[in-house]
């Protein structure tokens, strides 16, 4: 039996996108294969095929930073997971495909009451949101926050986040998407034309609580000089080339030193390369909220997975709101 993939054979436009037909095999021990649901289409796929990151993906690669899916068949000595159970698996890039091979002890479970296609922006957008929000800032109730990129995947996710903890939120968006800022309870600002920082200084002289940066470069200083004492900076954004991450870096560590009581720090989910329990703990919390209909992801799109490159092609043109999804043709 034979199964489809997405490939990206060069660095450019959705144009270099091709599909090809692979075998189907038995999995190998350890291993679980995955027929696959839902797919998140995100910046750091388009990223990635630009060559735009710190460590460039060999060419060809298949992209798609997560899956959920169903577990086809097993390899020997799998017992944790059972064919038929419904699981993600975070991989960082892979997942536009009808079948993944993925080692069974990295699955996440997933409740199988979820819809595949919100509950797969959980992986990526949410996650970010979450923690950056929860453990990285810590911002409580009423806090005041910035989010630099508020009307993309990521950014509806703080402001979902955020206003379920009632914080006091200003978003940087496009003019054409700030009901959506508004429709959460955020005051937008349209970085076209107003400079945000002249902005927030007037509204909230005393400075914020938390800025979350999603675009680097001079928004990484200029959101650091918005926080009062205690006002915490996290970045986010992709640094793109191995000298803007040393910038990053090296900015991180000066504004640290600075005898102010702000801090900055950068947030990655390569972290749950290292240390999987945080990231599982608040998955979990997110399917939580998500079943709970708590957060609501906002799908602007939803493609098959063979049709990868109209996808990317949207989200490159930045008409959309919130989140794309690739979807198995039977859930469309
Ligand atoms: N650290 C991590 O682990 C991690 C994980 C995932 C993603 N990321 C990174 O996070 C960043 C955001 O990802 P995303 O998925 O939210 O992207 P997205 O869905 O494409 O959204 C991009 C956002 O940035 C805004 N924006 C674009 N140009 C801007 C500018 N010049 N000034 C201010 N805002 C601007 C857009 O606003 P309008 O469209 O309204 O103009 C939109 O709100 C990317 O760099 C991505 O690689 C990092």
């Amino acid at each position: 039996m034979k199964y489809h993939s997405v490939i990206v054979t060069g660095r450019g436009s959705p144009e270099v996108f091709k599909i090809v037909e692979n075998d189907l095999r038995t999995p190998h021990a350890g291993e679980a294969r995955i027929k696959v649901l839902a797919v998140p289409v995100t910046l750091p796929d388009v990223q990635a095929r630009y060559g735009q990151s710190p460590f460039k993906i060999k060419l060809p690669f298949t992209p798609g930073y997560a899956i959920i899916g169903i577990v086809d068949e097993l390899g020997a000595g799998v017992t944790h997971v059972a064919v038929g159970d419904r699981v993600a698996a975070f991989m960082g890039y892979g997942g536009y495909t009808e079948y993944i091979y993925w080692n069974a002890a990295q699955l996440i479970p997933v409740p199988a009451a979820l819809d595949p296609a919100e509950a797969v922006t959980l992986l990526l957008n949410y996650i970010v949101a979450y923690q950056t929000l929860r453990r990285s800032a810590k911002v409580k109730a009423g806090g005041k926050v910035l989010i630099i990129g508020a009307s993309g995947g990521i950014g509806t996710a703080f402001l979902q986040l955020g206003k379920l903890a009632r914080l006091k939120m200003y978003g940087l968006a496009s003019p054409s998407k700030h009901h959506t800022l508004i429709e959460y309870g955020a005051t937008p600002i349209d970085y076209h034309t107003q400079d945000f920082v002249a902005v927030i200084r007037q509204a909230e002289p005393n400075g914020l609580d938390a800025v979350f940066d999603g675009m680097g470069g001079h928004y990484f200083a200029r959101g650091y000089s918005l926080l009062k004492r205690g006002g915490a900076l996290v970045g986010y954004s992709n640094p793109l080339s191995v000298s803007r991450t040393l910038k990053h870096l090296s900015q991180v560590v000066l504004f640290n030193l600075l005898p102010n009581g702000r801090s900055a720090s950068y947030y990655g989910t390569s972290k749950s390369r290292l240390n999987r329990r945080p990231f599982l703990e608040d998955w979990a919390t997110l399917f939580q909220l998500l079943a709970e209909g708590k957060i609501k992801p906002i799908i602007a799109a939803k493609f098959p997975i063979l049709e990868a490159a109209q996808a990317n092609e949207l989200l490159e043109s930045r008409r959309v709101i919130g989140n794309i999804v690739l979807l198995a043709p039977e859930l469309l």
